[in-house]
C-alpha cells in the first residue's frame, strides 16, 4: 500500500521511558520491553498503535494485567489495543532469531557479533513499539549475553553498571540521557577491540572517544579516530555545536546495507568507511572516511536533537548533514582550490546519478508526498539534491544569514521532532525574508532548466542577461511553477579578467562585487548591468550555485577563453567539459553513422579520418602543463565525462557508440598529447611517505589519470610503466591505479600481477571488493567474466560490500558491456535481483534501479529490457521494496 504525506496524523500516545532487557543468543535472543506512555490529547478515544515484524510474542501486559488475544488485534504489522486508559505502561516480551537475519535490518549476526540497524524501521523487528520518529522516549538498556562469545556490550549513551551473571554469563546496562525515536537506537555485542582517545572539548569537557573493530584491524583505525576529533572540533567552530555525550562511539561492521548510522553516541559504520592504512586504502577510501565519519557525528545535532516529524521529511536531516559534511572536507582541506576541487567532485556525482534519477521512472521531490517502501527513498535526490537545496539558504543569505538561521532552528526546535517547512521558516524568519517560493525545491520534482542568453548594447555599454526557466514534467507531476533560482554569474573582459558589476538601477557600489547572485523567480526575467567597457564572455552559474542544467550557446572558443581565464574553479572546469561532451556527442553520431552506412570499416579509420579537435587538444595540453594550477584540478580537466554523463545528453542511447567515441577520443588525446603526459607522469612522482593529505593525493590522482591516457597507447613503454609502478606502489592508490592500467591493456603481465594481488590481500575484505570491481569494469569485461567471477570462492551474495563490488559494478559501471545486444546483461541482472530479494530486499531494491532509464535506450534493448523487468515482477514472494521499483519502472 502507498502511504501518503499528506495522512500525516499525530501520534495516539506519546513515549516517555523505554526499558530493554535483551538476552543475547544468536538463534533464539528474547527482549523484555517495558514502555511508559501517556496519550496524545487530541486523540482521545484512539487505540495505542504498536509496530511489529517478524517477532514472536510471548507475553503482553498492559498495567500488569496480561492481555489475551481478545484485548488487542494484529493487522499488517500493527498491533492495535483499544480501550486503553491515558496513562499506560506495558510489558512486552519478544524473540527473534538474529543469525537467520539476512536483511540486515534489525538485530543480525555479522561474523559472530550482534549489531543492529534501526534506522528507517528496523526497531519493529526487535520489539512491539510506536515506531516513528515523533516518538520519543529515554532508554536504559540492559544487555546479558555469554562472556566469553560476547566480551563487549555496547548500547546508546553512558555505561552504568556491568558485571557477572551465572553460568558464564555477563551485562551491561546503558542509560541514554536524551530522549529520542526509536530508530536512533543501537546495539552491539561481540568479540571487538578499540582504539580510545580522552579528547578536550572547546569548553575544557573531557569526552571518551572509540573506535571499535575486529580484532587484527587496530592498525586501520587512526584515520577514524583522527577524522572524529576534527569533525567534533569543525562543529564548534562552525556552527557553535558541542558534543552533548561524555561517551562517543564508533563501530565496524563487514555486512552493512548502507553507509553508517548515527545511532545517539553507538554509531555503526560499514567496515568501508572505518578501516584505513596506506597498504589496504586509497586516497578516495580516506576522503569518504573523513566524509562519513563527519556526516554521521553531525547528525547528533541535525538529525538527533533535532529530528523528522515523519519519513517524508528525510530530506530535512539528510540533506542537511550532508551539506555539513561537504562543508566539513571543504574545509579540512582549507586553500580554495582544494574547495573547488570538493566543489566539483560533489557535482559530479549530482549529475551522474540525481539527475538521471530525476529523469527516470522514481523521479521524486526531496520531500516525497508518498512512498510504498522508505527503505527506497534513501537516494541521490534526498541526500545529494537535498544538500544543495540547503546550500542554496547559505548562497541566498550568506555564510552569516545561514549560520543565524541554524541557531533560530535549533532555537526553536531542540529535542523536537519536525519538518523540512519548519526549517526553512527558521532561515526565513532568522533572516527576515520571504522564503515562501523556495518551498517548490521541496515539492516539485525534476531537473529544471535555465536557458540563457545575452546582449551586449556597445553604445549604451549594456549587457541584458535574459534567464528563462523551464522544468521538464515528472511521474505525477505534469506542470511544473517556477523556482526561486540563485545564479551566479560574473563577467570576463577580453583580457580574461573579471568586471567589476553593476546592475541597472542600483547606486553605484563603493567597492563593486565581481560575481553577483541574481534571483530567478520567475519563468523569464531579464537583468541589465551597466558600464560594461566592453562585450565581455558570461560565466554562469558560478560554483554551480543551483542545481539545473544550464543552457548557453557558448563557441568552442568561449570556452577555451574561459577554461584558460575564469576566475571561477568551477565554471573553468565546467567550460572543459562542454568542450568535450560537445566533441563526445559528435564522435558518437560519427561511430552510429559509420555502423549504419555499413561500411565494414573499424570504427577507429572512420573516426581517424574526423577533422582534429584543436581547441579541445590545445586546452588540456595548456591545463595539463599548468603548474600554477592545483594538480587535484588537472586532473578533474582532464577526466572525461563519464559513459554515463554522455548517455543522459542523447535522445537514444546507443551504449557501445558511446564507448567507442569516448575510448577514441581518450587514444586520441593520449598520442597527441604523449610528451607532456610522460613529462606529467615524471613530474608528479610522490617521493617519500605517503600521507592521504589534499596535495600529495592530488597529485597522486594526476600522475595516475595521465597513466591510464598514456596506457591507451598500449604500447610497451606504456607496459613497463604500470608494471613498474604496480611492483613499486608503497600504497593502494597507485597500487590499484597500476593494476587497473595493466588489466585494461594487452600486456602480458595482467594475468599475473592480478593474481599475486588476490593472493597479497586475501584477508583484506575491502581489497578483494576492488579486485571484483576492478575486473567487472574492465574493458574486456562481458557478462561471462562475471559470472565466471560470481563462481569463485570469495564471491558472495550475503555480503552487500561484495556484492555491490561485482554485481552493482558490472551493472551500472560497464555500461557497454552490460547493454550487450543479446540481452545477456538483463538476463543475468534479473537473476541477481530475483537471488537477492530472497535474502536481503533493500539490496535487491538497490540493484533494480540499474534498469531505471531502460525507456532511453534503443526499441530493441527496450524490449530485452522489458522482459528483464516483467520476469522480475512475475517472482513470486517479491519484496515490497523490490515490487516499488519494479512496477514503478515498468508504468513509468
Ligand atoms: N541515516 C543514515 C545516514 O545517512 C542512513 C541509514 C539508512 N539506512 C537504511 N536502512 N535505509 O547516515
Ligand atoms: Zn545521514
Amino acid at each position: 500500500p502507498t502511504i501518503y504525506r499528506k495522512d500525516y496524523a499525530a501520534p495516539t500516545y506519546f513515549v516517555d521511558t523505554v526499558e530493554m532487557g535483551f538476552d543475547l543468543e544468536p538463534e533464539l535472543t528474547r527482549v523484555a520491553t517495558r514502555i511508559t506512555m501517556q496519550r496524545n490529547p487530541a486523540a482521545a478515544g484512539k487505540d495505542i498503535e504498536l509496530y511489529g515484524e517478524e517477532l514472536d510474542l510471548v507475553q503482553l501486559r498492559l498495567n500488569g494485567k496480561t492481555l489475551t488475544a481478545r484485548d488487542y488485534r494484529v493487522q499488517g504489522g500493527i498491533l492495535r489495543i483499544p480501550g486503553a486508559p491515558a496513562k499506560v505502561t506495558l510489558d512486552i516480551e519478544t524473540t527473534t532469531n538474529p543469525q537467520r537475519n539476512t536483511s540486515l535490518m534489525g538485530l543480525y549476526v555479522s561474523n559472530g557479533n550482534f549489531f543492529t540497524q534501526c534506522e528507517a524501521e528496523g526497531f519493529r523487528k526487535i520489539t512491539y513499539f510506536p515506531d516513528r520518529p515523533d516518538v520519543m522516549g529515554k532508554y536504559t538498556v540492559m544487555l546479558r549475553a555469554d562472556k566469553k562469545k560476547y566480551p563487549v556490550l555496547l548500547s546508546n549513551g553512558n555505561l552504568i553498571e556491568e558485571g557477572n551473571l551465572p553460568d558464564g554469563r555477563h551485562y551491561a546496562k546503558w542509560e541514554d540521557p536524551f530522549k529520542k525515536p526509536s530508530y536512533l537506537f543501537a546495539l552491539v555485542a561481540g568479540k571487538l577491540v578499540c582504539q580510545e582517545e580522552k579528547y578536550k572539548l572547546q569548553s575544557g569537557r573531557e569526552v571518551l572517544l572509540q573506535v571499535w573493530v575486529e580484532d587484527g584491524n587496530l592498525d586501520k583505525t587512526q584515520h577514524a579516530m583522527d577524522s572524529l576529533k576534527n569533525s567534533i572540533r569543525w562543529d564548534e567552530e562552525r556552527f557553535g555545536l558541542e558534543l552533548d555525550l561524555d561517551r562517543f562511539m564508533i563501530v565496524a561492521v563487514g555486512d552493512f546495507n548502507m553507509g553508517a548510522m548515527e545511532n545517539k553516541g553507538l554509531n555503526i559504520f560499514n567496515t568501508k568507511f572505518v578501516l584505513a592504512n596506506p597498504r589496504i586504502a586509497t586516497d578516495v577510501d580516506y576522503a569518504n572516511i573523513e566524509a562519513v565519519v563527519g556526516h554521521e557525528y553531525f547528525h547528533n545535532w541535525t538529525g538527533n536533537r533535532v529530528t523528522c516529524r515523519d519519513w517524508f521529511q528525510l530530506s530535512l536531516k539528510e540533506g542537511l548533514t550532508v551539506f555539513r559534511d561537504q562543508e566539513f572536507s571543504a574545509d579540512m582541506i582549507g586553500s580554495d582550490s582544494g574547495r573547488a576541487v570538493k566543489r566539483i567532485d560533489d557535482v559530479r556525482v549530482l549529475r551522474q546519478a540525481q539527475f538521471p534519477e530525476d529523469a527516470g521512472p522514481m523521479a521524486h521531490p526531496v520531500r516525497p508526498d508518498s512512498f510504498v517502501e522508505i527503505n527506497n527513498f534513501y537516494t541521490v535526490t534526498v541526500y545529494e539534491k537535498g544538500a544543495e537545496v540547503v546550500r542554496m539558504y547559505q548562497t541566498l543569505l550568506g555564510r552569516d544569514g545561514f549560520r543565524k538561521g541554524m541557531d533560530l532552528y535549533f532555537k526553536r526546535h531542540d529535542g523536537q521532532a519536525v519538518t523540512c517547512d519548519d526549517f526553512r521558516a527558521a532561515m526565513a524568519d532568522a533572516n527576515k525574508r520571504d522564503l515562501k517560493q523556495f518551498e517548490r525545491w521541496y515539492s516539485q520534482s525534476g531537473t529544471p532548466r535555465v536557458a540563457a542568453s545575452v546582449r551586449y548594447d556597445a553604445k549604451a555599454k549594456t549587457l541584458e542577461l535574459t534567464l528563462e526557466q523551464s522544468c521538464p514534467s515528472t511521474p505525477g507531476q505534469k506542470k511544473k511553477l517556477p523556482f526561486h533560482i540563485p545564479v551566479a554569474v560574473g563577467l570576463l573582459d577580453s583580457k580574461g579578467k573579471d568586471m567589476a558589476l553593476s546592475l541597472s538601477g542600483e547606486k553605484t557600489a563603493k567597492s563593486p562585487q565581481t560575481t553577483r547572485v541574481l534571483e530567478l523567480t520567475q519563468a523569464k526575467q531579464t537583468f541589465k548591468f551597466t558600464d560594461v567597457a566592453e562585450k565581455p564572455v558570461p560565466s554562469i552559474l558560478r560554483g554551480f550555485s543551483a542545481p539545473v542544467v544550464l543552457e548557453y550557446e557558448y563557441s568552442d572558443a568561449e570556452l577555451a577563453f574561459l577554461m584558460a581565464h575564469d576566475s571561477d574553479a568551477f565554471n573553468r572546469w565546467e567550460a572543459g567539459q562542454r568542450l568535450a561532451t560537445r566533441r563526445l556527442l559528435n564522435l558518437t553520431i560519427a561511430v552510429q553513422a559509420a555502423r549504419q552506412s555499413g561500411h565494414v570499416v573499424s570504427v577507429e579509420s572512420v573516426l581517424g579520418n574526423l577533422q582534429q579537435d584543436d581547441a579541445l587538444t590545445n586546452a588540456l595540453r595548456t591545463t595539463l602543463n599548468d603548474t600554477s594550477l592545483d594538480p587535484a584540478f588537472r586532473e578533474l580537466v582532464l577526466t572525461l565525462p563519464s559513459e554515463t554523463m554522455i548517455a543522459e545528453q542523447m535522445e537514444v542511447i546507443d551504449p557501445q557508440a558511446i564507448h567507442a567515441a569516448r575510448q577514441f577520443l581518450r587514444r586520441t588525446l593520449a598520442k597527441d598529447l604523449s610528451a607532456d603526459l610522460l613529462a606529467a607522469y615524471e613530474a608528479n612522482q610522490n617521493k617519500g611517505a605517503y600521507s592521504p593529505d589534499a596535495t600529495a593525493s592530488g597529485k597522486r590522482a594526476l600522475k595516475n589519470v595521465v597513466l591510464s591516457y598514456l596506457a591507451e597507447l598500449d604500447d610497451e613503454q606504456a607496459h613497463t610503466l604500470a608494471q613498474q609502478q604496480c611492483d613499486n606502489a608503497n600504497n593502494m592508490t597507485d597500487r590499484l591505479a597500476a593494476l587497473a592500467a595493466l588489466t585494461n591493456s594487452r600486456a602480458e603481465g595482467k594475468g599475473k600481477a592480478l593474481e599475486a594481488f588476490y593472493t597479497e590481500f586475501e584477508q583484506e575484505a575491502l581489497v578483494i571488493d576492488k579486485w571484483f570491481t576492478l575486473q567487472a569494469t574492465a574493458r574486456t569485461a562481458d557478462v561471462e567474466t562475471v559470472r565466471a567471477l560470481a563462481q569463485h570462492p570469495a564471491f558472495t551474495l550475503k555480503n552487500p560490500n561484495r556484492a555491490r563490488s561485482l554485481i552493482f559494478s558490472f551493472c551500472n559501471g560497464n555500461p557497454s558491456a552490460f547493454h550487450a545486444l543479446d540481452g545477456s546483461g538483463y538476463t543475468f541482472w534479473a537473476e541477481q535481483v530475483i537471488a537477492l530479494n530472497g535474502s536481503n530486499p533493500q539490496v535487491a531494491a538497490r540493484l533494480a534501479r540499474s534498469m531505471d532509464r531502460w525507456r532511453k535506450y534503443s526499441t530493441t534493448l527496450q524490449e530485452k529490457m522489458r522482459a528483464a523487468l516483467r520476469q522480475v515482477a512475475d517472482t513470486p514472494n517479491l519484496s515490497r521494496d523490490v515490487a516499488e521499483v519494479i512496477t514503478k519502472s515498468l508504468s513509468n
